[in-house]
């Protein structure tokens, strides 16, 4: 019955929509396998050619279509980028930032940095009241949290490796903008439930705020957002990061204490950094180095459970998860005091990650035996979690894995009023006070300080792998600094426990940062791998989902097989 109701409330959309869509509709027009008012999510499917995996099955359609309409990956992935901006606009962005690694067809490495920065004014103590407390809101709502976003330039440089004109990559993006598209329950939920946040923290009502109650197969539409967007299309990034857009931002501020100016915005700039690279198991693993924790992270975790034999400790048993949970307290506890922004701090990548350092970290480690995070200090040197991932494969061999985010869920809740999008509260991921935990509890000191011009610290890891020199996967996801924890565990899933790409993006995870001293498993987690572990002496806490972990991997006979999470609407599409 409410199946039927649903169907039925579909259908009458589309007849709104089909009148309201009689104007240009370029893109959709030429590509009508792809509708914005029906369609439906496919988690797992192999194909000949070119593949992508995305938060939302209308971006991964698009970015299908722009391969086939002879784009590569990178032009694939502007046009997704872009499109989960509109459709998946909790953590899709052009407000925020994010990280682009790739491997061209030739094997060339990019690390593309769009990370938001801080604002010329932002300083150390900018969260804290006289008294030197923090403050519990202004680095998390409101335009007092915002770092200067990224995305947009990030997706100008992506552009220099893609073959189509940009004005036709952010096309598909204005139209489903323009002309609106169907909205899943989850969607729905997630803007009901945020929407006296919107109210609140903006300085005016606006596309989300329309309607009270969302529900599944309701049309949004955002005409704002499709201006902003075409301001990008005629302007380029003068289209963004100057003129209406940028007056619009800058307005914005005054609303809630923002700092963003439209020096700052002119100013912002996408920085290059070297991949991090190491060998596991005769697969090759590149990440992203810092101000990512990502890539430093798996590199330590992996490499200090690679003596030992975990194919044959099995998935999720006891011996494997205590085995990988200390090598997680060990790596996290040097992400809280040796990681940030190494054009700001002397991060010691070299050395963190240095098969001597490795070896020394797992001294202590007896299997076993519980550790303590109190007796583990770093060593001696020294994104609710929203986010999304997206990972895109195209028939030459390119790869490109992007992971963006606006920090939280719908980011400050605040949108730019009369540019129609969300902008972030990436400011929290900085240390606001040395041991003062963000909304991650991750805590931090003087090498994650918040100083001008600045990037915070993220736990983004967008991941590739190839074996003897040829591409093989691509991977990453959203959640905070549970981000490593689930790469590395998707990464052990595929390499030591042979899972197949879906299975290991499926299988229950678990999380430890070192400090809260507690391992996090997901409800679904074997139990008694969970109570045995509890009797071992680990403290354990139960909690929902976290992570929508999206992939695309090449298969012996070159096909590419793309997965999509089951945590969330995320979804996979190729030729
Ligand atoms: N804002 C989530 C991250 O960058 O880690």
């Amino acid at each position: 019955m409410t199946k039927l109701f649903l169907k039925l409330t579909i259908n009458s959309f589309l007849i709104v929509c089909a009148t309201v869509s009689l104007q240009a509709q370029d893109f959709f027009k030429a590509h009508a396998q792809i509708n914005p008012y029906n369609y439906s999510v496919v988690k797992e499917k192999v194909f000949d050619h070119a593949a992508v995996s995305s938060a939302h099955p209308l971006a991964s359609m698009v970015g299908a279509a722009i391969m086939k309409d002879g784009g590569n990956a990178f032009d694939a992935a502007i046009s997704v980028q872009l499109s989960l901006a509109v459709v998946f606009p909790g953590a899709g962005n052009i407000g925020g930032g994010g990280f682009m690694l790739s491997r061209d067809k030739n094997g060339n490495l990019t690390g593309l940095d769009f990370r938001e920065a801080a604002p010329a004014k932002a300083h150390k103590d900018m969260y804290l009241d006289e008294k030197g407390n923090p403050s519990a809101t202004k680095s998390r709502d409101g335009a007092s949290a915002s770092g200067i976003p990224g995305s947009i330039a990030g997706m100008f440089s992506v552009h220099q490796n893609a073959k189509l004109a940009f004005s036709k990559l952010i096309e598909p993006a204005i139209e489903l903008a323009e002309y609106g598209f169907v909205i899943t329950e989850k969607e729905a939920k997630g803007l009901n439930n945020t929407r006296a946040q919107f109210l609140k923290n903006s300085s005016a009502p606006c596309a989300f705020t329309a309607k009270s109650n969302w529900k599944a197969g309701d049309t949004l539409i955002q005409k704002d957002l499709a201006n902003t967007l075409r301001r990008i299309q005629q302007n380029g990034l003068a289209g963004f990061y100057e003129g209406v857009t940028a007056d619009l931002i800058v307005k914005e501020m005054q609303h809630s204490e923002g700092i963003i100016t439209k020096e700052d915005l002119k100013n912002y700039q996408p920085k290059i950094r070297v991949p991090l690279e190491f060998d596991y198991r005769n697969h090759h693993i590149i990440s992203f180095a810092p101000p990512s924790s990502g890539g430093i992270l798996i590199a330590q975790m992996m490499q200090m459970i690679q003596p030992y034999d975990v194919q044959k400790m099995g998935a999720n048993t006891v011996a494997s998860v205590s085995l990988m949970v200390e090598a997680q307290r060990r790596a996290y506890a040097d992400r809280a005091e040796h990681m940030g922004d190494p054009d700001f701090y002397k991060v010691p990548t070299k050395t963190l990650v240095s098969a001597k350092y490795i070896q020394d970290r797992m001294k202590d480690y007896v299997p076993g035996v519980v550790g303590k995070s109190s007796a583990i200090k770093a060593g001696q040197i020294h994104e609710s979690e929203q986010t999304t991932h997206f990972s895109v494969i195209d028939k030459e061999g390119n790869m490109v894995s992007i992971t963006t985010t606006l920090n939280d869920t719908y980011g400050n809740k605040t949108i730019v009023a009369g540019a129609g999008f969300l902008l972030n509260n990436e400011m929290d991921d900085f240390s606001i006070k040395a041991g003062v935990p963000n909304m991650y509890g991750a805590i931090g000191g003087e090498a994650n300080s918040i100083q001008p011009g600045k990037r915070m610290l993220s736990s983004m890891t967008p991941t590739l792998i190839t074996v003897n020199n040829k591409p093989y996967l691509s991977i990453g996801t959203p959640g905070g600094t549970t981000i490593p924890n689930q790469v590395y565990e998707g990464l052990v899933n595929i390499i030591d426990h042979k899972m197949t790409l879906k299975a290991a993006i499926d299988a229950p995870r678990f999380h430890h940062q070192w400090i809260p001293d507690a391992v996090a498993f997901e409800a679904d987690f074997p139990e008694a791998t969970v109570n045995t572990l509890k009797a071992n002496g680990y403290s354990i806490t139960k909690r929902g989902y976290f992570g929508r972990m999206d992939g695309v991997i090449i298969l012996s006979n070159g096909q590419r097989e793309a997965a999509g999470d089951k945590r969330g609407d995320d979804s996979v599409a190729g030729y």
